[in-house]
C-alpha cells in the first residue's frame, strides 16, 4: 500500500516521508494521497467497530482508530497520541434546536479533546510526521488553539515548540496553555496573517518543522472529526455538516474525508457542507458570493479571535470541498455569534465564540431557506467554553462594546446575610 504526497496545483508526487509541507516544485498545497484501491479491502465498518472494544493505545485514539485513512503503515511506537478524539455527538436540546431552527440538530464537541480543541486531532497527525522525519523543533503561528495543542503534543514527544501569536488577539485560556506546556512563546506586532507569513518564511530557513494546517498531515488527523462522527451515527449521512471557517483547514479536511469515504463505499452519499465565517473575517464568503475561485484577502476583525483570519492558507482546498459537497458559505455577525454561544452554553454544552458560528450559521441558513427545518444537521463545535472566559464574563455583564447581551445571565452580589439572599430569591 503506497501513500504519497501530491501537489494539488502541479500534480507532482513525492514519497510521504518528506519534511517539506508545500510542493518544492511550485509552492502549491500538498495532499496526502492514499492508495484507495488497496484500502478498499483493508478497511470496513466492522474493523472500526472491533477497535472500539480494545484498550490498545492506537485503537483507543479517535484519530488512530482510523489509521489506514490517516497515516498507515508506521511502526506502532512512531504514532503520537494523547487519546484525542472520542468526542461527544450531542443531540441538541429542543430549545437549542428551536433557536437554530431545525428539529434534528446534533453538535459534535471537539472542545472535549485533551487540550480543548479539534487541533489535537491534527497534531496527532502532524507531530507523528515530525517525529517520522526526525524533527527536533516545531513551529506554528496561531490564534491560540493550534499553539496550545502543538505545545502539548511537542512536549509529550520530546520536541521543542516555537509559537508565534498576533499580539493582543489571543484569548487568555489559550496563551496560558502554551506557556504552561513549555513552548517558546513570541508575540508579534501584527495580525494572524502577518504572523503566519513570518512562520512560513522561518520554516524555509531554520531547522524547524511547520505545523500550521498547510501541513497536510494535520489535515489527515482532522479528517477523523468526520469519520468518527459518521461512525457514531452508524454511518448514516446527515443532510448537512456545518463548520466555522478561519484558515480553512477543517473545511479542507472535511471534503477530503467525505470524498475518500464515499470512494471506499464506507458511506453511500455525500452530505452538503456549510462553512460559516465571521462577517469581519469573510474572504471565502466573498468569493462564494462572487462565484470566484480566487482569494482576495481582507483585513480581519471579529470577537471570535480564533477565526480572525483574512488570508486563509487552505483556500484552494476549501474551494475544492465546496465543489465536492455542493457546499455553501455564509457569514454571521459578532452579535449572532455571541447570542448563539449564549444558547449553546445555556444548554449545558458550552463552547468558545468561534464554535458558536456553526449554530449561528445554521440559524441564518434556515432563515434563508437553504437548510430546511426538517433536515438532519450536524454542527461542529471546535473549542471548549473555558478557552475564552473573558468573552463569557463580558457578555453576561453587558460589557461588550457595540454588542447587546441578549441572553445575559447577570451575577448578583449580596452582603453576607440570609435575609439578603432571601430578598434576592423569594420563597
Ligand atoms: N474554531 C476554532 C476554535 C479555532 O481555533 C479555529 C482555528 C477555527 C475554528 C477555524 O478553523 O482554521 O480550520 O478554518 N484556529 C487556528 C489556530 C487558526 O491558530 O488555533 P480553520
Amino acid at each position: 500500500m503506497q501513500t504519497v504526497l501530491r501537489c494539488i496545483d502541479c500534480g507532482k508526487s513525492y514519497p510521504s516521508d518528506q519534511a517539506f509541507v508545500t510542493c518544492p516544485a511550485c509552492g502549491g498545497l500538498l495532499d496526502v494521497e492514499h492508495d484507495l484501491d488497496a484500502l478498499r479491502g483493508a478497511v470496513s465498518h466492522e474493523l472500526f467497530d472491533q477497535r472500539l472494544g480494545s484498550w490498545d493505545r492506537l485503537d483507543r485514539s479517535g484519530v488512530w482508530r482510523y489509521r489506514e485513512l490517516v497515516l498507515p503503515d508506521l511502526p506502532a511506537e512512531t504514532y503520537v497520541t494523547r487519546g484525542e478524539g472520542n468526542t461527544t455527538l450531542y443531540d441538541a436540546t429542543p430549545r437549542l434546536g428551536d433557536y437554530a431552527g431545525v428539529r434534528k440538530l446534533q453538535l459534535k464537541h471537539e472542545g472535549e479533546n485533551p487540550t480543548g480543541s479539534f487541533k489535537d486531532r491534527g497534531m496527532a497527525g502532524g507531530v507523528t510526521q515530525a517525529r517520522r522525519v526526525g524533527a527536533h523543533s516545531v513551529i506554528c503561528a496561531s490564534t491560540g488553539n493550534t499553539s496550545a495543542s502543538m505545545a502539548s503534543y511537542a512536549a509529550i514527544s520530546g520536541l521543542q515548540a516555537l509559537v508565534l501569536f498576533p499580539e493582543g488577539y489571543v484569548s487568555l485560556g489559550k496563551i496560558a496553555q502554551s506557556v504552561a506546556y513549555g513552548a517558546t512563546n513570541v508575540q508579534v506586532h501584527g495580525d494572524f496573517d502577518d504572523t503566519l507569513a513570518i512562520v512560513r518564511a522561518a520554516a524555509e530557513s531554520l531547522p524547524v518543522y511547520l505545523l500550521n494546517s498547510i501541513n497536510p498531515f494535520r489535515l489527515e488527523g482532522q479528517k477523523t472529526i468526520i469519520i468518527e462522527m459518521l461512525h457514531q451515527r452508524g454511518w448514516r449521512v446527515p443532510d448537512w455538516i456545518v463548520v466555522p471557517g478561519g484558515n480553512l483547514g477543517n473545511s479542507s479536511a472535511f471534503g477530503k474525508a467525505l470524498m475518500e469515504l464515499k470512494t471506499l463505499g464506507l458511506i453511500d452519499r455525500m452530505p452538503r457542507l456549510a462553512i460559516v465565517q465571521a462577517e469581519g473575517a469573510n474572504p471565502l464568503y466573498r468569493s462564494f458570493v462572487d462565484g470566484s475561485a480566487t482569494l482576495t484577502p481582507v483585513k480581519a476583525q471579529t470577537i471570535a479571535t480564533a477565526i480572525r483570519i483574512g488570508n486563509p492558507a487552505s483556500f484552494a482546498k476549501a474551494w475544492r470541498t465546496l465543489e465536492w459537497t455542493d457546499g455553501v458559505v455564509t457569514e454571521v455577525s459578532d452579535q449572532a455569534i455571541m447570542d448563539a454561544k449564549a444558547q449553546v452554553d445555556a444548554a449545558g454544552i458550552g463552547c468558545e465564540p468561534a464554535s458558536a458560528a456553526s449554530v449561528a450559521g445554521v440559524r441564518r441558513l434556515v432563515d434563508e431557506g437553504v437548510i430546511a427545518p426538517g433536515d438532519e444537521v450536524v454542527g461542529i463545535l471546535t473549542g471548549h467554553v473555558l478557552k475564552d472566559p473573558d468573552a463569557v464574563l463580558k457578555y453576561h455583564s453587558k460589557a461588550l462594546d457595540g454588542l447587546t447581551s441578549t441572553f445575559a445571565n447577570t451575577m448578583h452580589t449580596i452582603p453576607a446575610s440570609l435575609d439578603a439572599l432571601k430578598a434576592l430569591i423569594p420563597a
